[in-house]
């Protein structure tokens, strides 16, 4: 094929940045107890005004309540930095441990086979963890507990990297991977999608659980039912499913989400990189396959598989870009796609109970000038009939945002018929509103921001946290004022403020938490406690502690010379006089990305995903100055031997006196 991208210097880069610029510019609580701590904003609960508080609250004793809401601002940090760095292995702050949990290629179904990297099948594959782990969702274990030391651990798998996966398949500066064969790509789809794997603390460590009863690999052939106003539509048939209502697997899992009632949402981010061929310009879908750069031809399935050739199977592209709910505590249940959150790089999917009982979705879309949305369900969320919530994700309003300069913030909702999302238009239904979701934000002009990725809530404070990465190609006629940097090279994080904690209404406030970059740089900002460690680039994924305090973890890429680090995972402040400092906890090995920063519900362990190890910039790394190879890699770490390369690794991070992680 003569499509596929050059300006890239790796896949990583490629997925992240995205091509061209877009068409527009405790153990025995009980589970209401669970979903008052983990999901339900604060004010919900205080104000005990709805039914859902009035759960928590007749199951929670109220002093535990507001005890922790008053830590919000009271909870100093207490670990040492560490230092900005690059080398070959990770790091953690003094007084923590950072063990090795689960590996690339570590069993996970019952009988699967050991790791022989250089004899990798397919079918080996799919019984052990998969490539490139990022987002990480903690199940407790028995369901409907808080326990914190045994869960179901639910880990994406994004994607994969060959040049360093497989022998022989150097890594060349186009990203087509001519020498893939099928039993390689066939490799590839078994390690995409996700895992689910039983894991115990014992002795104050984790391990995988010897009961792998309630193990799952779930890859990019497994089937999955469409779901939602979209599923069944015209656009989502193809000749292997005449319905549109089915589908086989998952791909690009990004980060996620987790729901209260114990489901595992998995984002497919850039899901336009598996398909190959040329849409004729007059194609039906060409307009909407553009906007998503679809096909991608980043991957060599379509050589084998007519399902990812737009040429032989043009709907199978409107059958990803979606959200997938899995319920992880049944193995044998059957993924659903829920369409009615909307088709786009979806970065991820974090959740919490509005005070009225509604469940709030907030989602980032992850490219170059995309938008930020939120999924607000029609019903509400039952803490006490699990079976109730089953499709509650079917249905509901999907929102996208238009800031406003003077600090405003305007929901605008994606509804057919509304506004300009008529046939005039070639809106003919709601199907057609979700499978172009990206064109119809475009007509309710929404605001084009800098790669929109993790969107936390912060059950602590009610409020919001963006991650925007950063955005090479803004201009400065570009410039508006969520994204006031041009270009933005470092990235920077916008705070979102729900009115009196309602997560559902239509306005919200907002302001920038952190610009960020070099604090000696003008134009960033930084708390007042930010160290010459403290400070960093790109942030991506994020996760909020049982104290409200915001963990951020970095995606540089290759612009990690620009800042002098590899990514890593840095603790700050929301409140308080420290509010915007950052402070560094945890480094990856050269190469790697840092994903899935996710606590344990006691907040004693910190589980992190460090994916495509050795891959981003190992050439500008100065003890090794070339790109990686299978051979030749810039680290073998985690195992440091001879015959292994580097392996994507999920790493728990605990405390080494047992006590909370960050003190
Ligand atoms: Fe897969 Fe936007 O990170
Ligand atoms: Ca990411
Ligand atoms: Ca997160």
């Amino acid at each position: 094929m003569n499509h596929q991208p050059t300006e890239f210097a790796t896949r990583a880069e490629a997925f992240e940045a995205s091509e061209d610029a877009p068409a527009n510019p405790s153990k025995t609580r009980s589970f209401g107890e669970v979903a008052h701590a983990r999901y339900i904003g604060r004010r919900g609960l205080l104000k005990g005004m709805t039914a859902v508080a009035a759960l928590a609250a007749a199951t929670t004793p109220m002093s535990t309540l507001v005890s922790r809401a008053a830590h919000a601002a009271a909870a100093p940090f207490r670990f040492d930095e560490i230092s900005h760095g690059v080398d070959e292995t990770d790091h953690v702050a003094p007084g923590h441990s950072a063990d090795v949990l689960i590996r690339w290629g570590d069993p996970v179904l019952a009988g699967a086979p050991e790791f022989d990297p250089a004899n990798q099948s397919a079918a080996a594959q799919s019984g052990q963890f998969g490539y490139n782990n990022d987002f990480i969702g903690y199940a407790a274990l028995p369901f409907g507990s808080d326990n914190p030391e045994r869960a179901l651990l639910c880990v994406n798998h994004e994607y994969t990297n060959e040049e360093v996966m497989f022998p022989g398949i150097e890594r060349q500066d186009k990203i087509g991977f001519p020498k893939m064969t099928r039993a390689l790509v066939d490799i590839e789809i078994a390690a995409h999608g996700g895992s689910v794997v039983q894991i115990e603390k014992v002795g104050g460590k984790w391990r995988p659980a010897a009961d792998r009863s309630l193990n799952r690999r779930i890859t990019a052939d497994t089937p999955m039912r469409l779901s939602g106003p979209a599923a069944g539509d015209e656009r989502m048939k193809t000749s292997a499913d005449p319905t549109g209502t089915s589908v086989r697997g998952t791909i690009n899992n990004c980060a996620g989400g987790m729901t209260p009632w114990g489901t595992y949402l998995m984002a497919e981010e850039n899901f336009n990189g598996y398909f190959w061929g040329e849409l004729a310009d007059d194609h039906p879908e060409a307009r909407n396959y553009k906007r998503y750069s679809l096909p991608g031809n980043w991957y060599a399935w379509g050589k084998y598989y007519d399902r990812f050739d737009v040429n032989k199977e043009p709907n199978e592209g409107n059958r990803f870009g979606w959200v997938v709910e899995v319920d992880p505590y049944d193995p044998t249940s059957t993924p659903v796609k829920r369409t009615a959150m909307g088709r786009f790089k979806h970065e991820g999917a974090e959740t919490i109970v509005n005070r009225d009982g509604r469940l709030v979705v907030y989602q980032g879309d992850d490219q170059r000038f995309d938008y930020l949305y939120k999924f607000v369900t029609h019903g509400r969320y039952n803490p006490n009939n699990r079976a109730a919530n089953r499709d509650l994700l079917d249905s509901g309003t999907l929102f996208v945002a238009r800031f406003d300069a003077n600090g405003g913030l305007t929901w605008m909702p994606l509804v057919f018929g509304a506004g300009p999302l008529t046939p005039v238009n070639g809106f003919n239904s709601q199907a057609d509103v979700l499978i172009e979701t990206r064109r119809a934000a475009d007509l309710l002009e929404a605001t084009p921001m800098d790669r929109p990725e993790d969107v936390n809530p912060n059950p602590v404070t009610d409020k919001v946290y963006v991650m925007l990465t950063n955005n090479s190609k803004r201009k400065e006629a570009d410039e508006n004022a969520p994204n006031p940097r041009a270009p933005n090279t470092f990235g920077h994080i916008v705070e979102l403020s729900p009115p009196d904690g309602d997560h559902g209404a239509l306005n919200f406030t907002w302001d920038i938490l952190v610009l960020a970059g070099d604090p000696d740089d003008p134009s960033s900002k930084w708390g007042p406690e930010t160290s010459r460690n403290g400070w960093f680039g790109s942030p991506d994924n994020c996760a909020v502690d049982g104290r409200g305090r915001l963990w951020i973890s970095t995606d540089q890429g290759s612009n990690w010379p620009k800042t002098g680090t590899a990514d890593g995972t840095w603790a700050m402040e929301t409140e308080g006089s420290a509010r915007g400092s950052g402070r560094m906890f945890y480094r990856v090995p050269v190469g790697a990305e840092m994903c899935g920063p996710q606590f344990a519900p006691d907040d004693r362990t910190l589980f992190v995903a460090v994916q495509h190890v050795a891959v981003d910039g190992a050439k500008a790394w100065a003890p090794f100055g070339k790109n990686s190879s299978y051979e030749d890699p810039a680290t073998r770490w985690p195992d440091f031997k001879a015959d292994m390369p580097p392996r994507p690794s999920v790493v728990a991070i605990t405390k080494d006196d047992g006590g909370v992680v960050g003190g």
